[in-house]
């Protein structure tokens, strides 16, 4: 069990490096993606080297190994998040995919004309334009439960719509990337199964700071990246219980997604394979497992606590500064905070920290209604991972101090 911060640190080559183009800058801006552990890089050079074959469909050993790595990352998450069979992991290659996936699926067989599909007020766009898209093909409607001033979720409002007994699907984010706050989505999965809604939680951020045990908050689909969990890009996953994911049609079809095809007539694969037609970022989905095998070597919960601490210093310094609201001040705060001042434009902040070596985002974070909903057309978003210690906080916030006087 890894507890002591420098040696997580000295894991990551971009920490030890001179950094991109001789400046390495203090990486606050991981909720958009993490840095990569040695062993990530380590096993994606060596597969491309010696064992790079396409997976599922030859028979000689170099296809075999492939396919082999492949399945690991599969079974890694399968671990990871405790689910009860390796078939209710489908590889996708991100998020989006995943929550597009589900749209179409379960809209093609489940969702009609006046059914409602009911998301929360902090999401993504991700998990908003995929169900709108579905709303658009099938004349159901889509709801939203307000989040309040503090960035909680309104729970009351959340049962009194589903209580009207018209929401079929409900998808809500573990934890939105603007506000930071660890959703109540147990509770959430309660409520929707109560009024018989399945439940979709978009674990995009909620995978590498809450963590899922889906036998234990059984919610019905739960989606997150491999990238934002120190895995390599165009990986991605979505969780289904397997008895509905069973019932689901395919949605991209193609090889290996396929039992027997005729010129007029195809059936189909079993799950998984059903929803990973064509060749799949094998390579990448494999890192997958390395992934896992490094969140699961760190003593977690000695990162959250020292999450939390930083996180908790960052507000305390954040509120002294005159003007500065932050946004998701309630609850119980990943590692993620996102803030305006008043008098300061967030691209002018973002783009003077780097010039001081932070990176932090800027902009409207893929939320454009959520900012809408605040007033603003942008924030600043400071958000960190387990790599990221006090003293690059403090940094940032003498960094952040000496901007605010170069820009009021
Ligand atoms: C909450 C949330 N949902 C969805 C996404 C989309 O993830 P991806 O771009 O990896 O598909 C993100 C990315 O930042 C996110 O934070």
């Amino acid at each position: 069990m890894i507890q002591n911060k420098e040696k997580i640190r000295s894991l990551f080559p971009y920490l030890q490096s001179a950094g991109c183009g001789g400046r390495q800058l203090i990486y606050f801006d991981n909720a958009a993606t993490t840095q990569k552990p040695r062993s990530v890089i380590d096993a994606a050079t060596r597969w491309l080297a010696d064992s790079n074959a396409n997976v599922h469909r030859a028979v000689y050993g170099l296809a075999a190994a492939a396919t082999e790595h492949y399945e690991a990352g599969r079974e890694a998450v399968r671990e990871l998040i405790n689910a009860q069979a390796r078939e209710e992991i489908v590889i996708t290659s991100g998020t989006t995919a995943s929550i597009n996936l589900l749209a179409n699926v379960y809209g093609q067989r489940y969702i009609r004309p006046g059914d409602e599909i009911l998301l929360s007020e902090g999401e993504h766009h991700s998990n908003i334009v995929p169900w709108q898209m579905l709303c658009e093909r099938t004349g159901a409607h889509l709801r939203y439960f307000s989040v309040k001033e503090d960035g909680q979720w309104d729970m009351e409002e959340a049962e009194r719509i589903l209580s009207e007994g018209k929401v079929r699907m409900v998808s809500a984010a573990h934890i939105s990337n603007v506000l930071g706050i660890v959703n109540p989505v147990a509770e959430l999965t309660v409520l929707a199964h109560r009024y018989g809604a399945v439940i979709h939680i978009d674990g995009a951020q909620g995978i590498v700071h809450a963590g899922i045990d889906v036998q234990e908050i059984p919610c019905d689909f739960y989606s997150f990246s491999g990238h934002k969990l120190y895995a390599l890009t165009g990986t991605g996953v979505l969780y289904g219980r397997r008895d509905l994911l069973e019932t689901l049609p395919p949605w991209m079809g193609g090889g290996e997604m396929v039992d027997t095809v005729t010129y007029s007539s195809t059936t189909y694969a079993p799950i998984p394979l059903r929803f990973e037609a064509g060749t799949p970022n094998f390579i990448a989905a494999a890192t997958l497992r390395p992934a896992v095998d490094f969140v699961t070597s760190i003593d977690i919960a000695q990162v959250r606590k020292n999450e939390e601490e930083m996180t908790a210093w960052l507000m305390h310094e954040m509120n002294s500064i005159d003007g500065l609201r932050i946004y998701g001040a309630g609850g119980h705060k990943a590692p993620l905070v996102s803030f305006t001042v008043e008098g300061a434009h967030h691209s002018d902040i973002a783009v003077l920290l780097d010039k001081m070596g932070v990176a932090v985002r800027s902009g409207q974070m893929c939320s454009e209604p959520l900012l809408n909903k605040f007033g603003q057309t942008g924030v600043v978003r400071v958000s960190l991972a387990a790599y990221n210690t006090m003293q690059e906080c403090e940094v940032f916030i003498s960094s952040l101090r000496r901007v605010l006087e170069m820009l009021r």
